[in-house]
């Protein structure tokens, strides 16, 4: 794991240590502050670590390089998950959260990097649940050798101990269903729990989303 530092822009919140932790992933343009007030919702007993995604498109906050909107410079994708467990092993011996189970959580560019993060590192993230969350790691048939190298490194995962939530929107331009059934398919095949909870509409976090969430949750 690269660039690792201790002084990552982050917030962290002690809550009841029978509870888990969850690491909440903003959206492109969102921040460590705008997201931690969806962990209230999911359980507020929980513990919060919430990072800033360190990739800046445009002056706003993402966690990782795309080339247009819905197509992901897979290469960076890998390096800001790999940088980005990194953090996370760092913040479980910092904060002293010994074995206490962490679900991330991730809206849309947030959900991407958390979904990236189970795919490559499921001994850091087991848990996820994703708002508005696509494929992170499609690697195409004209893909280059590193790219290939990625996809090798998903198809090696072992995911048995993984379970993921997956919340979309049925018309979500910004997450194409074609993309959530591929990683739906990739994740089963690596032996990951999933669940997938489609509702009518596009890109967001609905009522019914969070309530899906607090029930996976419990
Ligand atoms: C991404 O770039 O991760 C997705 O297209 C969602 C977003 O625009 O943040």
């Amino acid at each position: 794991m690269s660039d690792v530092t201790p002084d990552w822009p982050h917030l962290f919140r002690a809550g009841s240590p029978d509870a888990p932790v969850l690491l909440m992933l903003h959206g492109t343009g969102g921040d460590e502050q705008q997201i931690s007030g969806l962990a209230a919702a999911l359980d507020p007993t929980a513990s919060v670590l919430a990072p800033r995604g360190r990739a800046a498109e445009n002056g706003v906050n993402r966690w990782f390089r795309r080339l247009s909107e819905g197509v992901f410079d897979t290469e960076d994708v890998a390096r800001r998950a790999d940088d980005l467990a990194g953090f996370l092993v760092w913040a479980r011996d910092y904060y002293e959260l010994g074995d206490r189970s962490l679900v991330a959580v991730g809206f849309s560019n947030g959900a991407n990097i958390a979904l990236a993060l189970a795919l490559l590192h499921p001994e850091v993230v087991a848990r996820v649940i994703a708002f508005s969350g696509m494929h992170p790691l499609d690697v195409s048939a004209d893909a280059s050798e590193v790219e290939r190298a990625i996809g090798a490194r998903v198809a090696a995962s072992e995911l048995a101990a993984s379970a993921v939530l997956l919340l979309n929107g049925h018309s979500d331009p910004m997450a194409p269903l074609a993309s959530v059934q591929s990683l739906v398919e990739v994740l089963e095949a690596q032996g990951a729990r999933v669940q997938q909870e489609l509702r009518a509409g596009g890109h967001g976090i609905a009522e019914s989303d969070v309530a899906a969430a607090v029930a996976w949750l419990a």
